[in-house]
């Protein structure tokens, strides 16, 4: 029988160690989180496919083939990417909402891109499997941020906790029963690819420089792989300190991460660290005891930034 409606959801991630130094070839770790990009898409007797993304614009409906907006050339990608794929002319009506907060460093594009890409292969009976999702997805967060490492993509379709090194990716387990992650988004809007590339233009100038900061964000990330298994709160945290520190001198830093970074440590965070590209987006925080997670969310918020607590580990791609 053909699918007349279908839902899949994705989740954004964070990046517990190692970004950036990821773009270069070295090792990160992500979660996947508990926020979800969903997509539904319904087939239609209308005449052209259209997608609305009611969240960033609201009331709008854009026919895909007219003039779209920038945000959805990405999406625009899938979609005729995918139907080249297919004879099947059915034309589809996609509906994009997403609970992930855009250019905030938790793979909110990605998040999207893999819903659709799901969405579209299972709608028009395509067959297709986690890795083919994945491809198009990376395709897709190419158009929008340059030079990715495909660690976004790749955390959102298979979930969990991930190393990725260079494409490949194994889940890791991460064992933290009694502690808290919490993120905290500055609130000030980032874009990815314009951090990406200015690092980029700091490395080709002094490549030695930043080849040791990278370096040694490697080593850090390889260290907090076992110490994620055996959930060693303390040693995390200063980790995930030492990363934050390194990140800084990569220039990825901003002064709201800044006060953020020192409140946190003031109120007895095991660690936290910037996630993501940096120059504003979010940090992320680990606590042990809930009651003081609270009071710091509390506090947060009066300093007029946004604060949450997360799961971590969760669902890749879905069917809802
Ligand atoms: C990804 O969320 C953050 C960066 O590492 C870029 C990338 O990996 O593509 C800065």
């Amino acid at each position: 029988m053909d699918i007349e409606k279908v839902t899949f959801s994705a989740p954004g991630k964070v990046i517990l160690f190692g970004e950036h130094s990821v773009v270069y070839g070295y090792p990160a770790i992500a979660s996947a989180i508990g926020l979800r990009a969903k997509c539904s898409i319904n087939s239609t007797s209308l005449e052209k496919n259209s997608i609305s993304i009611p969240n960033i614009i609201p009331a709008r409906k854009f026919i895909l083939g007219n003039e779209i907006p920038g945000v959805l050339k990405s999406l625009e990608f899938i979609v005729h990417h995918i139907l080249k794929k297919t004879k099947n002319q059915k034309k589809l009506e996609m509906e994009i909402l997403s609970d992930l907060p855009v250019s905030a460093g938790l793979g909110s594009s990605a998040a999207v891109s893999v819903s659709v890409a799901a969405s579209l292969f299972s709608i028009l009976g395509i067959e297709h499997n986690l890795e083919n999702v994945n491809e198009v997805a990376f395709d897709a967060e190419k158009i929008i941020h340059g030079t990715p490492s495909g660690i976004d993509n790749t955390i959102s379709t298979f979930g969990g906790s991930i190393i990725f090194e260079e494409s490949n990716i194994k889940q890791i387990p991460i064992n933290l029963p009694l502690s808290h992650f919490i993120i905290v988004n500055s609130l000030v809007p980032r874009n990815t690819k314009d951090l990406v590339y200015s690092l980029r233009d700091r490395y080709n100038k002094d490549t030695k420089k930043y080849s040791q900061l990278f370096e040694k964000i490697g080593e850090i990330v390889e260290e907090s792989q076992k110490n994620l298994k055996l959930g060693d709160l303390e040693r995390i945290g200063d980790l995930m300190n030492r990363n934050h520190i390194l990140l800084d001198e990569l220039g990825v830093g901003n002064k709201h991460i800044k006060k953020i970074v020192s409140i946190l440590n003031n109120q007895k965070a095991f660690g936290c660290k910037l996630t993501g590209a940096g120059g504003g987006g979010c940090v992320i925080g680990l606590f042990e005891d809930r009651e003081n997670i609270n009071n710091v969310i509390e506090l947060l918020h009066q300093e007029g930034y946004n604060a949450f607590i997360t799961d971590i580990s969760t669902q890749g791609v879905r069917h809802e």
